[in-house]
């Protein structure tokens, strides 16, 4: 979390910076800040509060220059306020820093610091760096030595940036576990947390590795190891679409993201199934005779992405035959799972930088496991420590409440799964061909069900006063009942709990009255007859039941308050239909509750923290 951008080049840096920030604001948007060299000294404004605030700031306390650094912040040492807001400064105010990540020993350095005369004016930890550069500076005179030395103190997670006022032509950086990208355009250079922050015009990027550092100029980059070797390096191309980065008329980026959801799946279909039905994953480099060894397959994520783990285990046991188990990326990363060479681990992440995630990658890397990952951003992290990837291909998601890659995730689980049976012999032709027209019909039965939002509307004005909700749902769409839970709770701030409809009568049931709005997922699938009976149970304790349900059903909207219909479709296609009511619900229910659904309190995008 946090995001960081640095400038160099002809242009004024406060417009790239605020730019660049504002694209990455959903990263953290607690409060921002600049450091700008403005006739040769480092100014500093900051403020408390989004981008927008520090926009204003800048309107009456002006700054001008050309290089510069910045930084939007999701606090984590330290309230969000002005004074704990990036960039720090030394003790003179000659060296500015902006940090992502977390210094674990600030505290012993902060003390260290303090004896020798250093005085620090926030709680942070990240004004440590500033402070232990202007030390070694001082014994160096150097900034390129300087800033080893300082690295070589830092212990956890961190991507840097530092403006030092004697360099008025470099800005220094360092990496180690927190991202962090180099960009070049024409006789200019940036650094920042994400490419998209700095597109159009950094033509080329690289993505700075783990322990590297060094320093960029107006058009050069100079890279070095941990060891103070020159790196050599190969800039890519940048090819993301600006367009995909705004919010294309819609009001929110989330509800443009949700109605991009069609079209997304019809790009996976294309992209993963040839014109004979043959599923493909061109860049998913595990040679096949060992995928036919696995035995056992082991899903590690996150949130929204440990609910499309729960589908994806649905997925490989029913198609592949693989025993798969689902664990919570933080409990997994500790459990000292039994796994071995035979065992596939399996990562999901949109962002690919969830710091639980990538620690569970190393334990499994650890015990000699191969891990698979399932990413929307191919050059993050996540990607690049696994032995190999499937790119979800959703594009950029901003809204900090994860839509388009939930169902990309389920999409891409499911056709990794099918690819699994098709090399394990285990789906006749017959079936796949079945399989796959279900598939082909998916897009329209979607585009049917989001051209209905109004509907969902209405439930979300009418149900504006509830407090509490609960989402039942089973098999399949028991991971929906948990997903639209989270939607609700993370962007309308509303008590919400999803349960298996099983487990609901050993306690849960207990919370039904007449104020408990139960949201039933109860589509013509497999265990509808006891998705039926759940919702009995709610209406003899009187319940007000909502209900999502198939086209043509008769018995759910009879006994629901409230009832969406969504066409028939596979038993293991209705996650990816449920879903979309769900998600409309928790939008609609934001607005009506007055919340900002894009940049939801307390959250950011990616969590590069423990
Ligand atoms: C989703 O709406 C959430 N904001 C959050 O649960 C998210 O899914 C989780 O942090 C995992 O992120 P990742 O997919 O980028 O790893």
């Amino acid at each position: 979390m946090c995001g960081i951008v640095a400038y160099l080049g002809p242009k004024s840096v406060d417009s790239v910076l605020l730019v660049g920030l504002t694209r990455l604001e959903y990263r953290g948007y607690d409060s921002a800040g600049i450091a700008v060299l403005d006739n040769g000294e480092i100014t500093v404004r900051k403020e408390k509060g989004k981008i927008k605030d520090l926009e204003d700031l800048l309107l009456t306390h002006p700054v001008e220059g050309t290089i510069g650094i910045g930084h939007t912040r999701w606090a984590t040492h330290g309230e969000p306020n002005r004074q704990n807001a990036h960039p720090h400064v030394d003790n003179h105010g000659k060296v500015a820093v902006v940090h992502n990540g977390i210094i674990e020993n600030h505290h012993t350095i902060r003390q260290e610091l303090i004896e020798k005369g250093h005085v620090f004016h926030s709680e942070t930890d990240t004004e440590v760096i500033p402070h232990l550069f202007e030390d070694y500076y001082k014994k160096h005179k150097d900034s390129a030595k300087a800033l080893q030395e300082t690295i070589a103190r830092l212990d956890g997670r961190y991507a840097f940036v530092v403006l030092v006022e004697q360099e008025p032509d470099r800005l220094y950086f360092a990496r180690s576990g927190s991202p962090l990208v180099y960009g070049r355009g024409r006789g200019e250079s940036f650094l920042a947390s994400d490419v998209s922050a700095i597109v159009p015009a950094a033509k080329e990027h690289l993505h700075i590795d783990n322990d590297q550092w060094g320093w960029i100029t107006k058009d050069s980059l100079e890279l070095r190891s941990k060891t103070g070797e020159a790196v050599p390096f190969e800039m890519s191309r940048t090819q993301i679409d600006v367009k995909a980065l705004d919010r294309a008329g819609y009001d929110h980026f989330m509800l443009k993201e949700i109605h991009e959801q069609p079209g997304i799946v019809r790009r996976i279909i294309q992209s993963r199934m040839d014109d004979e039905g043959i599923v493909r994953f061109p860049e998913m480099n595990l040679p096949n005779d060992f995928l036919n060894r696995v035995t056992r397959c082991m899903i590690t994520s996150a949130g929204t992405s440990w609910h499309a783990g729960i589908v994806g285990k649905f997925y490989l046991e029913q198609f592949a035959r693989l025993s798969t188990e689902v664990d919570i990326s933080s409990e997994f990363r500790y459990r000292n799972p039994i796994a071995d060479g035979e065992t596939l681990v399996m990562a999901i992440s949109q962002s690919g930088e969830t710091a639980d995630t990538l620690a569970g990658i190393h334990q499994a890397k650890a015990k000699f496991c191969r891990v698979l990952s399932f990413v929307n951003v191919t050059t993050s992290s996540i990607a690049r420590e696994s032995n190999a990837f499937i790119d979800l291909m959703a594009g950029p998601e901003i809204g900090v409440a994860s839509t388009k890659a939930y169902t990309a995730q389920l999409m891409n689980l499911l056709f990794y799964a099918l690819f699994t049976a098709g090399i394990k012999w285990l789906v006749s032709k017959e079936e796949r061909e079945q399989i796959l027209h279900e598939i082909r019909l998916l897009p329209e039965k979607m585009e049917q069900i989001l051209a209905r939002a109004d509907e969902i509307k209405k439930w979300a004005s009418e149900l504006r006063d509830s407090k509490d909700f609960v989402f039942l749902g089973r098999s399949f769409n028991h991971p929906t009942a948990l997903e639209g839970a989270l939607k609700l709770k993370e962007i309308a701030y509303v008590h919400a709990s999803g349960y298996a409809g099983g487990e609901f009568k050993h306690g849960p049931i207990a919370l039904i009255s007449d104020q408990m709005p139960v949201i039933c997922i109860a589509p013509q699938c497999d265990l509808y007859e006891k998705m039926v009976s759940n919702i009995e149970e709610v209406r003899s304790r009187k319940g007000r039941i909502i209900s999502i349900y198939t086209e043509g059903d008769t018995i759910v909207p009879s006994k629901s308050d409230y009832s969406f219909a969504i066409p028939q479709c596979a038993d293991y296609l209705t996650p990816i239909l449920t879903v979309l009511p769900l998600q409309l619900f928790a939008y609609y229910s934001a607005l009506e509750r007055g919340c900002e659904p894009d940049q939801p309190r307390n959250l950011a995008k990616s969590v590069t923290v423990e």
